[in-house]
């Protein structure tokens, strides 16, 4: 799935409109933000588009907020996240039963019929800049060391009145798994990840001298603000080894990312990060400065 290319004239800089975790899962309210995100980004007349992932938990949910972005005429990119691999219960042994099959082919074949490139199975390029893409993982780097848990405490996925739902929903094996079936660990997966994430790298290096990175989950600790109190859940936001991949490679200058449900700019060795997400939309928000905030707009 390599090699695909769209061409911007020489010389012109190419401005990306990007966005992640709208939620449609969470709330009315999203469905709303999601197609005023869509509308936003069709008026601003963008060279390309990238979702960052966590559009929904199903396939269906993942096609309607697709859909909404069927009038921008630019390049459409996507990365999943953890929730879009969500096995699907009513699937039973059907499509979406098994995450492994939905990050593999299920959500590549989706984004084809709708106009999207999925960016973890190869890179894009458009002018003179490539695009490289992976949901990431976790693997308990960005653990809160305040708390001075195990590895095997993570695994579990809850602590206290903490719970990572991934731990439930996500499966890398047909569900309900076979009594004493285990599915992938998250560092397997994370491990798998970094390696596809960096042969992608490899391979654009060859082809152009700058390339931006679209990684779900958190890529440095130093986009991962702390809570005061110490945060169970810190451990599933991000694996530093991706950071590390990043900041390796020198032709890295930008990294659109999303999953912790807060915004951020950062400039990390010399890479430009960026999180911009919607996240949950109660009843009592403003959806339009909800839909102003989630959406950022990235020169090259
Ligand atoms: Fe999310
Ligand atoms: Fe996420």
């Amino acid at each position: 799935m390599s090699g695909r290319q769209e061409h911007v004239k020489e010389g012109t800089v190419m401005r990306v409109a990007y966005t992640s975790d709208i939620h449609i899962d969470v709330s009315p309210q999203n469905l709303h933000a999601a197609k005023q995100i869509a509308a936003l980004m069709a008026d601003a007349g963008p060279d390309a588009v990238v979702l960052a992932g966590d559009l929904g938990n199903t396939l269906k949910e993942l096609a309607t907020v697709l859909e909404f972005f069927k009038y921008i005429d630019a390049p459409k990119l996507f990365v999943p996240g953890n929730h879009d691999l969500w096995v699907e219960r009513d699937a039973g042994f059907g499509e979406g039963s098994d995450s492994g099959e939905k990050y593999a082919s299920l959500i590549p074949a989706l984004c084809d019929r709708m106009g999207f490139v999925d960016l973890g199975h190869g890179p894009f390029y458009i002018g003179d800049a490539a695009f490289v893409g992976s949901i990431g993982w976790y693997d308990y780097s960005l653990a809160d060391p305040r708390l001075g848990l195990s590895e095997g405490d993570y695994k579990k996925g809850r602590y206290g009145d903490s719970k990572w739902l991934d731990s439930e929903m996500v499966s890398w094996r047909r569900y309900p798994r076979a009594a004493g079936e285990e599915g992938l660990s998250d560092k397997e997966i994370c491990t798998g990840m970094v390696r596809k994430l960096e042969s992608h790298i490899i391979e654009a290096e060859k082809r152009v001298d700058r390339i931006v990175a679209v990684i779900h989950t958190c890529p440095f600790p130093e986009a991962l603000p702390r809570s005061e109190e110490p945060d169970y859940l810190d451990a599933f936001y991000g694996c530093e080894q991706i950071g590390q991949v990043l900041l390796a490679h020198k032709k890295i200058e930008a990294c659109i990312t999303g999953h912790k449900h807060v915004n951020g700019d950062w400039e990390i060795g010399g890479i430009r990060v960026h999180r911009r997400i919607l996240g949950g939309v109660g009843p009592d928000d403003s959806i339009g400065e909800r839909v102003q905030e989630a959406v950022g707009f990235l020169e090259l």
